[in-house]
């Protein structure tokens, strides 16, 4: 069986998944913190690495950038691959000054600027939001680990380089946390499977207080850590 972008049969791809933005990383995933991980789909260099993590069966796949290539892998994931849980482990951008670079986001609903909240129902906005059960596991792992973790909505934009910076402080007022690009998408793909997702987020810029970059090492070691709340998450 292959879907267009995934090559592999129906038992190849666990029904939890870790979805990470970089093909790289899915790939850095399966290397240091799954067992026994094999190649099981390439398609346009988005691997699928499946194996198993604390022995429990998960697969790491990238969604690469923004909505419409996210929604491609997660649809075919839990539409195709009867995927459970997905859980997006990325990064953001502060928007609020109750963040700093390096601290966990965990969203617990996700606005946007694409069309996937309005799309299905006409005159209907969706409200899209994680799975509550995926959201207590994750930020109850984040808590116990005593980093600094924040709840609360993200903005999924369509651009990174946008021409509307004048929306991100009313974006602020209205408690937004960060904003990346693909969550809203994921969470419209779970709520249109009937399935459950998560994105847990790694402040790496920040909008206002231009803090600064974080160092290739930081990098790596921020990762790994939010990488063990997303993995909370879809263990829970
Ligand atoms: N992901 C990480 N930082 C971001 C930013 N500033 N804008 C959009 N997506 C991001």
């Amino acid at each position: 069986m292959a879907t267009p972008h995934i090559a592999c049969e129906p038992g190849d791809i666990a029904s939890l998944v870790l979805m990470p933005g970089d093909p790289k990383r899915a790939e850095r995933i399966a290397r240091t913190r799954m067992d026994g991980a094999r190649l099981v789909s390439d398609v346009r260099g988005i691997g699928a690495w499946t194996g198993t993590i604390d022995g429990i069966p998960v697969t790491a796949m990238a969604s690469g950038m923004g909505v419409p290539s996210l929604s491609i892998y997660a649809t075919e994931l839990y539409e195709q691959y009867g995927v459970d849980r997905i859980c997006r482990v990325g990064t953001c951008g502060g928007i609020s000054p109750k963040v700093a670079v390096r601290d966990v986001v965990v969203a617990s609903s996700a606005h946007t600027s694409s069309k996937v909240s309005t799309i299905d129902l006409p005159g209907v906005t969706l409200s899209l939001a994680p799975s509550f059960d995926m959201l207590r596991g994750a930020v109850d792992h984040a808590r116990s680990s005593g980093r600094s973790v924040h709840i609360g909505p993200v903005f999924t934009s369509d651009f990174f380089y946008s021409t509307r910076t004048d929306i991100i402080p009313a974006l602020d007022k209205l408690g937004t946390l960060g904003v990346e690009m693909e969550a809203a998408g994921l969470y419209a793909c779970a709520l249109r499977a009937g399935r459950e997702a998560l994105a847990v987020l790694t402040v790496s810029d920040h909008l206002f207080d231009g803090s600064g970059d974080l160092t290739a090492d930081e990098r790596e070691t921020l990762f790994a850590e939010a990488l063990e709340t997303g993995i909370a998450g879809l263990r829970a």
